[in-house]
């Protein structure tokens, strides 16, 4: 039994590489440990973020990968991701990460799960009856925190019924479908449904085909208005689930679903600069914000986060999740004031050193920032 301390987001921060594991033609796992013996505890669902220094001139470029592991193996964590075309770190990532390398990582964060909070060493722990049935619904590589939750459900011998429904372009992109398949064989209350757009020349296909539409979904899982519903894919991919389960009398409150890009989280629009001049306004104060190295200027009303003004101002700020989760936005705060209030994204040891989440953080006075 793994006796080592548990990882802790507030002082662990490095990741080993121990293996890479193909998946697919553009999917590839990666295996990590710590450098020091720990034992990972997390939510099946949440995510790392990676801050990788291989932007132009070694800029430093954050992304979040879901972690594909489950917490009830807590020796390792892994990410599995998919090659993007033209996409910066998917590719460094395929291209060059190889067992012996360390990465930078931030996390676990991310609040998509059907586990609740449990204690710290089993936050996963099933706690409580919770719900008798699930509905899992991924397209393509937003498979990964459903095959985590479902990797865990199945460790703990959980009897609560899964539907797993898993798209795909063509069988040649299906991730995990062999384990899945294999799971479902060994576990009675697991159902797997693959679908493919379109069958492969060279292989054989039995699942089914077509795109997964409301009448496909209803034929797999009749009894979906029952079910606690979470998806995962990409946005065109989810807005189409929406709408078959809405036509089905799915109930929204069971339904839950996670993006692959926080653009529905964007920062709330904000008065233009030059609307508001500095001082009092109805809303509150209006604060100077200074960006040292830039040299740009920008004001902030005392009810807006630096990270969306920023953003009203035409200002570019680096951020991905814009609520305080994910860490890319951070940033150090030279002078001035400010309330933060973030979720997990930041370590209290940064902040005691100067660093800010601009996208969660409000300002109390005239800042300046190291940007
Ligand atoms: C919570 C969360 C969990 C995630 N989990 C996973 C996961 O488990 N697996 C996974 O594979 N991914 C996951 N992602 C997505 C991941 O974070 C990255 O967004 C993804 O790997 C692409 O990053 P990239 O650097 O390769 O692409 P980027 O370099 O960010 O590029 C993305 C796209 O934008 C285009 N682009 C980039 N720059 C420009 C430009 N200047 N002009 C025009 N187009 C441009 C690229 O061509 C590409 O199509 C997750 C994201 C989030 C938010
Ligand atoms: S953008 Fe994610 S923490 Fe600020």
């Amino acid at each position: 039994m793994n006796t080592a301390p548990l990882w802790s987001a507030e002082t662990d921060d490095t990741l080993v590489c121990v293996r890479v594991r193909p998946e697919t033609h553009d999917v590839k796992t990666f295996v990590f440990d710590a450098p020091a013996p720990r034992r990972f505890a997390y939510l099946p669902g949440q995510f790392v973020t990676l801050s990788l220094p291989i932007g132009p001139g070694g800029e430093v470029l954050h992304r979040c990968y879901t972690l594909s592991s489950s917490p009830t193996r807590p020796d390792r964590l892994s990410i599995t991701v998919k090659r993007v075309p033209n996409g910066r770190v998917s590719n460094w990532l395929h291209d060059n990460l190889r067992p012996g390398m360390r990465v930078s990582a931030n996390g676990p964060a991310g609040e998509f799960s059907c586990f609740a909070e449990g204690d710290a060493a089993q936050p996963w722990k099933l706690g409580g009856k919770g719900p008798q049935s699930y509905l899992f619904i991924s397209g393509g590589s937003g498979i990964t925190p459903v095959m985590s939750m479902t990797r865990a459900l199945v460790d703990l011998a959980s009897e609560t019924d899964i539907v797993f429904v898993h798209a795909a372009r063509s069988p040649a992109d299906l991730i995990f479908a062999d384990e899945l398949l294999l799971l479902a064989r060994q576990h009675p209350h697991l159902r797997v449904a693959l679908v493919c757009e379109h069958p492969d020349e060279q292989r054989q296909w039995t699942g089914y085909t077509g795109r997964l539409d409301a009448a496909l979904l209803q034929r797999i899982v009749p009894n979906l208005a029952e079910r606690e519903v979470y998806t995962c894919g990409p946005a065109p991919f989810m807005a189409a689930v929406r709408g078959m389960l809405v036509a089905a009398g799915h109930p929204p409150s069971r339904y839950r679903e996670e993006s692959f890009n926080f653009e529905s989280l964007a920062p709330s629009p904000a008065v233009p600069v030059g609307d508001a001049p500095a001082g009092s306004t109805e809303a509150g104060s209006t604060y100077r914000v200074s960006l040292s190295r830039l040299g740009d200027q920008y004001e902030c009303r005392s009810d807006q986060s630096l990270l969306a003004a920023a953003v009203a101002a035409g200002v570019r700020l680096p951020a991905s999740c814009s609520t305080g989760l994910c860490g890319t936005c951070k940033t150090r705060k030279l002078s001035g004031e400010v309330s933060m209030s973030h979720k997990g994204g930041i370590r209290q040891r940064e902040i005691d050193q100067g660093w800010i989440l601009p996208c969660c953080s409000i300002p109390l006075s005239d800042v300046v920032l190291e940007r």
